[in-house]
């Protein structure tokens, strides 16, 4: 059931890569998610393109990236509500195309939007859902107070579902998701509308499923979401995976170190920030608010390079500290037109000179 994951990198994409190991073939009695090479087109757009993507049961499974990256369309595909173009995938132990009713029975779905029916009750929702996956109607009830109960939609339990707030219908969205205990879950987005207690809920609800053995794909825009949840992440943009890998590699292989330079004033704040551009450090940040600038570099010596450009330029400044990228700095980047991961030198921007003499190694 363990599945080894092997870590490349590939020098044509410069991009960090994981081979998973294990065959389509191996994949079919699983619980997981195993799926090779998937492609979706719309028209002549192509939302996925040939993506891959492995979740282990018991796990949650980040998948991040901007706005139409094709994550929803990835869940789509993956619980049976798209016909995909080309590629295989198995969900639950089940080929998503010829055991398609299979997979149904196997998965929760939590969409992006809404999906519950308007003109039932809370109650009403769960409960026919929970008949519909052939539980008896004292099952079905228990399991829909269970739920209600937990997404703390008791008082609204008998009211019907257009009269809920943005956020109730999430969370009713969510039970209805749950009802059957899934071996896979799918959540796009679910944290959308949900106020930072129910949130802090549904993250703790989010981990004692997977606890349970079930194999969680989790879509979301929210970096500490990820940070918080996920044990592996993929990212994607443009239908690509642009990166996978648990969160610590993420950092590390592609994250580096980043500088925080705090300057001794703003007007050289900003003159060491077009300083630094100009001298091809692959990104700067600014942050006017805290008169901060932070520099991803790659390691020791292009620290060192930085400083040396500093001091030998006459910059003052009050400190300089190295910490981790956050996860979000490594977002930003991997999925930025420039498409290179942080530490690779950019000169992308239109801004840069272009002749040598940079800082980068
Ligand atoms: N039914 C559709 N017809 C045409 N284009 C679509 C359709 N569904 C999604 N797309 C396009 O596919 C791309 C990926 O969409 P989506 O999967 O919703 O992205 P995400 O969920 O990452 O924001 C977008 O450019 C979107 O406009
Ligand atoms: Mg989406």
């Amino acid at each position: 059931m363990h599945r080894k994951l092997g870590c490349l990198f590939s020098s044509r994409r410069r991009i960090l890569t994981m081979a998973p190991q294990l065959e389509t073939r191996e994949a079919t009695g699983t619980e997981g998610v195993v799926a090779r090479g998937l492609i979706k087109r719309f028209g002549k757009f192509t939302a996925l393109n040939g993506l891959d993507l492995t979740i282990a049961p018991g796990t949650v499974h980040g998948v991040l990236g901007p706005n139409g990256a094709g994550k929803t369309t990835l869940v789509r595909a993956l619980s049976t509500l798209l016909r995909l173009d080309a590629g295989s995938a198995f969900v639950a132990g089940h080929d998503i195309t010829s055991e398609a009713g299979k997979v149904r029975r196997a998965i929760g779905l939590t969409g992006q939007y809404a999906s519950v029916d308007d003109h039932l009750s809370g109650f009403q929702n769960l409960y026919l859902i929970g008949r519909l996956l052939d539980m008896s109607r004292k099952r079905a009830r228990a399991r829909a107070y269970e739920l209600l109960e937990w997404l703390d939609l008791m008082q609204s339990a008998h009211r019907v579902a257009r009269t809920y707030s943005g956020g109730m219908r999430r969370r009713l969205d969510l039970a209805a998701g749950m009802v059957g205990r899934p071996q896979v879950l799918f959540l796009d987005e679910p944290s959308t509308g949900l106020d930072p207690r129910t949130r802090n809920e549904l993250w703790d609800e989010i981990r004692d499923i997977a606890a349970s053995g079930t194999a969680v794909l989790l879509t979301t825009q929210y970096m500490e979401e990820a940070e918080k949840l996920a044990q592996a992440l993929t990212v994607m943009k443009h239908g690509s995976v642009v990166v996978v890998g648990t969160l610590d590699m993420l950092k590390a292989q592609l994250g580096g170190q980043s500088m925080v330079i705090q300057p001794v004033s703003y007007s050289e704040l900003i003159t060491l920030h077009r300083y630094l551009i100009a001298s091809k450090v692959v990104e700067v940040r600014v942050d006017l608010d805290q008169c901060l600038l932070s520099v991803p570099v790659k390691g020791d010596e292009q620290m060192s390079a930085v400083i040396r450009v500093i001091a030998s330029a006459g910059f003052s400044v009050h400190s300089i500290e190295s910490r981790a990228p956050t996860l979000d700095e490594v977002f930003l980047t991997l999925t930025s037109e420039y498409g290179e991961p942080l530490g690779k030198v950019a000169g992308s921007n239109g801004h840069r000179p272009k002749e040598k003499g940079g800082l980068a190694s």
